[in-house]
């Protein structure tokens, strides 16, 4: 089975929000990710709104023509605006403002409660629930307690693992997950740092049936572009 992948335009966003410009467009990114075959378009809305913005939310919801996957916290406020927008899938990750990125999986475990009722108030809107985990069995049987729909995978420490050994054992643990995940009747996706160097044995885990990947994917476009772009404006100054 051919999975799905998402396609994450988060970072044409930082392009843009380093010059508080108007572009590069993670619409229009989005949407050339789609003609080239994307699944799905993901964005993390986070809450110091550092690369995506409330308006490449709601402007996705009207153009993407896939399905729209909301990477964000598990607060009151996110929930608001997810119950505006409907994405077609809600990622609940956690945040913490002085990150890098995503460090770690949500501890579903240790919050059920909660996440229980927030999972309940988006499922009733129609909201699909996806939550963001390690590949860990407790978090795994918390997330089925809490009856998310999916989850998806953290695979962090498989792609930073230093050594063959690391990795395998990484990889594991990846592949016992998702096993469990599915054998409770939830979708299992995964994601992180996956690149095209470390992507392939991911793919081969035939339990997991999404990958939403961005970094890469943006740090590629650049290079694979900037020939072309460089071509481009010499033409330009060439016509003047
Ligand atoms: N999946 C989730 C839940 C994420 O938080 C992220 C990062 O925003 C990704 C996938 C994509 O990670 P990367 O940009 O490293 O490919």
């Amino acid at each position: 089975m051919q999975q799905r992948l998402g396609v994450n335009v988060d970072h044409v966003a930082t392009l843009r929000q380093a010059r508080r410009a108007t572009y590069p467009d993670p619409v229009t990114a989005a949407a050339i990710a789609e003609m080239a075959g994307a699944h799905q378009i993901t964005i993390h809305l986070r809450e110091d709104r550092r690369h995506i913005q409330e308006r490449d939310l709601r402007l996705l919801r009207e153009t993407c023509q896939t399905a729209l996957n909301l990477e964000m916290a598990a607060t009151q406020e996110m929930v608001k605006v997810a119950y505006e927008v409907k994405p077609d899938l809600v990622t609940l990750v956690p945040e913490r403002r002085e990150e890098l990125t995503t460090e770690g999986g949500l501890d579903v475990a240790n919050q059920r409660d909660a996440l229980a009722q927030l999972i309940r108030h988006l499922r009733d809107g129609e909201i699909e629930v996806s939550v963001f985990i390690d590949p860990d069995l407790d978090q795994i049987r918390a997330a089925h307690k809490v009856d998310a729909d999916r989850v998806e995978l953290h695979t962090g420490r498989y792609c930073e693992a230093r050594n063959a050994g690391e990795r395998q054992r990484e990889l594991e643990r990846l592949v016992d997950a998702a096993k469990a995940a599915t054998k409770l009747g939830m979708g299992c996706a995964a994601g992180h740092g996956l690149n095209y160097d470390n992507v392939q044995p991911v793919v081969a885990i035939s339990e997991i049936d999404e990958l939403n990947i961005g970094h890469a994917i943006v740090a590629r476009a650049v290079l694979v572009g900037l020939d072309r772009a460089v071509r481009d404006m010499l033409a330009l100054m060439r016509r003047a």
